[in-house]
């Protein structure tokens, strides 16, 4: 790399959530620099946040449009290279379709939009510009997720059968649950689910990306369970696979107590595999045949790749910032290469990821809400 790729940010203002995690993701690995930020809907917050990160005055802008506009007119040398949006679902579409527009790669949080529709015209976007687009499915870059996927690529597990993902957070069991709560349930801003949009969509990813398989049909129960809300708020989702596997997603935000407890289990016909978010260096591994082991990062028996994935000596603690900045460093080498005019294969997600997600949440609420049995996905 001959210089550092140049990051601008739109959302991520003062006390939002997920803004600076992406800072900070961005950041650990040096190899790219956070040059300007519209980062609120609120220019007197903007300008906060950014005299907060040392940005010059000037690189701080009142809006989304203000910034892709002035960005574009500065010298190549000087201009960011890419934004990440990490604003509520609903201006996702807006604010990538205008970078893309004016020249900018995108970094984007998932869900990817606020609709299906909104998404294929995004991919259709992405296309045409040839720009490069990433969506932030944070999961499924850490070490212990590779190693899942490498050996069930291998074969380790036989024919995949049943896999089952979890993920139940107790942050919106009661009905007051704080400013990032407000937008999350509201379907002007959130879209047409709240949890299900919001984790089931983590899960749904997830599944697809470790097993390389693709849900097919879905069978739903989505439930509000706070009274006022007009979005899901708990929800379970039977699914069905390319391959005859079956499996489910169950996702909660009214589970009383419970902080992040995303896991995912894949049952084939040699063996299983077993991950936990929470404790996200050891991958379990189990079959009728052997005793029970667990894959450790920093260990041996890596697959290839997942060394790359590390950055500290094994037993000092790695997690959600580490796997977070792994889809950032390998963004950050896709631009290089870009202006290097070098080949490059990403892997990150990207916006065919967020096609599905959107495919995903809108057959599960329609199935949720009407008489069918089974849905099928739409392609
Ligand atoms: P938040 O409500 O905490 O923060 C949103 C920020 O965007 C605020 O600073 C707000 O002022 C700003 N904003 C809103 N509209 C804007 C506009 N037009 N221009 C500039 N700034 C604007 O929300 P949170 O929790 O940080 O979520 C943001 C996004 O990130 C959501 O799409 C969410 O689904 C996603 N997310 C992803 C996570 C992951 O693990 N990958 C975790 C949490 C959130």
């Amino acid at each position: 790399m001959k210089r550092k790729i140049r990051m601008g940010m739109v959302g991520g203002g003062p006390g939002s959530f997920i803004g600076g995690v992406h800072r900070a993701a961005a950041r650990l690995d040096g190899q790219i620099e956070l040059v300007c930020g519209a980062f609120s809907q609120d220019p007197a917050k903007s300008k906060a946040m950014a005299a907060e990160l040392f940005l010059p005055k000037a690189r701080c802008y009142d809006n989304y449009a203000q910034m892709f506009a002035r960005e574009r007119a500065l010298p190549a040398g000087e201009r960011m290279d890419f934004v990440t949006i990490a604003t509520p679902n609903v201006t996702h579409f807006p604010i990538a379709m205008q970078a893309l527009d004016c020249g900018f790669h995108v970094v984007c949080d998932k869900p990817i939009t606020f609709s299906l529709a909104e998404a294929r015209k995004l991919r259709d976007k992405v296309r045409k510009t040839r720009l490069l687009f990433c969506l932030t499915h944070n999961y499924s870059a850490y070490p212990m997720i590779r190693q899942a996927k490498a050996l069930i690529a291998k074969g380790k597990l036989g024919k995949v059968r049943k896999i089952v993902a979890e993920y139940d957070l107790g942050w919106l069991a009661a009905a007051n649950a704080g400013k990032q709560a407000v937008w999350r349930v509201d379907p002007k801003r959130s879209g047409v689910s709240a949890c299900v949009g919001d984790i089931g969509t983590h899960a749904e990813h997830l599944i697809e990306f470790v097993t390389g398989l693709k849900i097919t049909e879905v069978c739903a129960d989505l439930s509000t369970f706070v009274i006022g809300r007009s979005l899901d708020d708990d929800g379970t989702v039977m699914l069905r696979f390319n391959n005859g596997a079956r499996g489910f997603i169950a996702v909660s935000e009214v589970a009383s107590g419970e902080e992040n407890q995303f896991k995912i289990r894949i049952y084939g016909s040699e063996g299983s595999l077993e991950w936990h978010q929470m404790n996200p260096e050891n991958l379990i591994y189990r079959s009728n045949t052997q005793a029970m082991r667990i894959y450790r990062r920093s260990w041996a028996e890596q697959e290839p790749g997942i060394a790359a994935l590390t950055r500290l000596p094994a037993g000092h603690p790695e997690g959600f910032i580490e796997a977070f900045a792994n889809i950032y460093t390998n963004f950050a080498k896709a631009v290089d290469a870009r202006l290097e005019r070098k080949a490059f294969k990403p892997d990150y997600p990207t916006v065919d990821e967020g096609v599905r997600e959107m495919a995903f949440v809108e057959t599960v609420v329609k199935n949720s809400r009407g008489s069918r049995k089974w849905s099928k996905l739409p392609a």
